[in-house]
């Protein structure tokens, strides 16, 4: 018996991937490896002595993923397979709406074929939108900046009427606020390709002498210091949310939704000055112009995922700060030699 994680080589899925296999739960992972590398499955190895099995698929093809279910006892997944780049979904909005809409409807399809009842979805705190913090479940959702944001509302809306008209299904939302950090050991983390968009892996990059300076989009706002707030957590804190997530599937049906996040809102410049101490150096930055879309302030109301799921996030800025550091540092090309 196992639970199936798709992209489950990525970023969140491999931290996620260590979490189930130190609570002693089975994963086969799944990936095109599109925006991965296979060599994150040995790191998984080094860091919980365990081989997970890997399957090389896309989700969007009906077939392998079939193959996935028949040869294996999958009793639930949690699905992270996606294309993730906001920026791209404006260039590509069809590509987005293609790959993110048909991957979640494939699985689930050869799911119900299976008589697989339990999925756990990677949704984003950008369903709310531009709405007053802290953002509760309840919080109006659906007025998206992006095609990412639409791809993320409407597998949410999918998912609730599939509920709706299934009484076996059980499905857990999970709505994530700005995940940064990796995992202590420095083995695994965020890799993504090119020129990073997300603050985390710029600021590593600049850490790293890759960048030359940080740029801070806008001091203007209305916020402490002028900078962005934001809830980050420690991917850590968000993949042992899923494993709280996947429990509470098993005895439950219906479709559920629950913010991963810190509650505790945290600016551009906090990040930068709990970076520049904790890793004790100097992180060049400048202030420029406002990023279209950005928003003042986002942090969630975290409530809910404690009282239900008995989950909250634990680790601190200052964890956040030193283990997103220990990654590059130790591996300055990501995956690659
Ligand atoms: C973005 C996406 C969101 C997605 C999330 C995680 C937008 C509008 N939102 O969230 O949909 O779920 O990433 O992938 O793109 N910042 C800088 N300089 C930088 C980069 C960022 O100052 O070089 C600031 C931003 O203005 C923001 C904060 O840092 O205030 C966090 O930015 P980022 O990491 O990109 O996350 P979000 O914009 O919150």
């Amino acid at each position: 018996m196992a639970i199936l994680l798709t992209g489950g080589a990525g970023y969140i899925g491999s931290h996620t991937a260590v979490a189930f296999l130190d609570a002693g739960v089975d994963v086969v992972l799944a990936d095109n490896f599109d925006n991965a590398s296979p060599k994150v499955l040995d790191r998984i190895e080094a860091i919980t002595g365990k081989k997970p099995k890997c399957v090389r698929a896309d989700m969007c093809d009906k077939q392998a993923v079939e193959k996935i279910f028949a040869e294996n006892e999958i009793t639930g997944v949690v699905h992270f397979a996606g294309y993730k780049a906001v920026g791209e979904s404006c260039r590509k909005p069809l590509k987005y709406y293609r790959n993110n809409l048909d991957s979640a409807l494939t699985v689930l399809e050869v799911m119900k074929k299976h008589g697989c009842t339990r999925f756990v979805f990677s949704s984003s705190a950008t369903v709310y939108g531009d709405q007053p913090a802290p953002l509760t479940e309840s919080t109006h959702t659906g007025d998206c900046s992006n095609p990412y944001g639409w791809t993320k509302y409407m597998i949410e809306q999918i998912l609730k009427t599939a509920c709706d008209a299934d009484p076996d299904l059980s499905v857990v939302l999970l709505r994530y606020f700005n995940p940064i950090g990796a995992h202590p050991s420095g083995m695994i983390g965020d890799n993504p390709n090119g020129i990073p968009n997300n603050l985390m892996p710029y600021v590593t990059q600049v850490a790293v002498g890759k960048l030359p300076r940080l740029n801070i989009f806008g001091d203007d706002y209305d916020t402490p210091d002028g900078t962005g707030v934001r809830d980050y957590i420690h991917v850590c804190d968000l993949a042992d949310g899923h494993l709280a997530a996947i429990r509470y599937a098993e005895n439950h049906v219906g479709c559920e939704v629950f913010n991963l996040g810190t509650g505790v809102g945290y600016s551009v410049l906090d990040i930068v000055k709990t970076f520049s101490r904790v890793n004790n150096l100097d992180l060049p930055y400048a202030i420029a112009p406002r990023r279209p879309g950005d928003l003042a302030t986002v942090y969630a109301d975290p409530k809910k995922a404690e009282t239900v799921l008995g989950w909250t996030a634990k680790r601190t800025l200052d964890d956040m700060c030193r283990d997103s550091w220990n990654w590059p540092k130790q591996n300055p090309n990501g995956y690659e030699e």
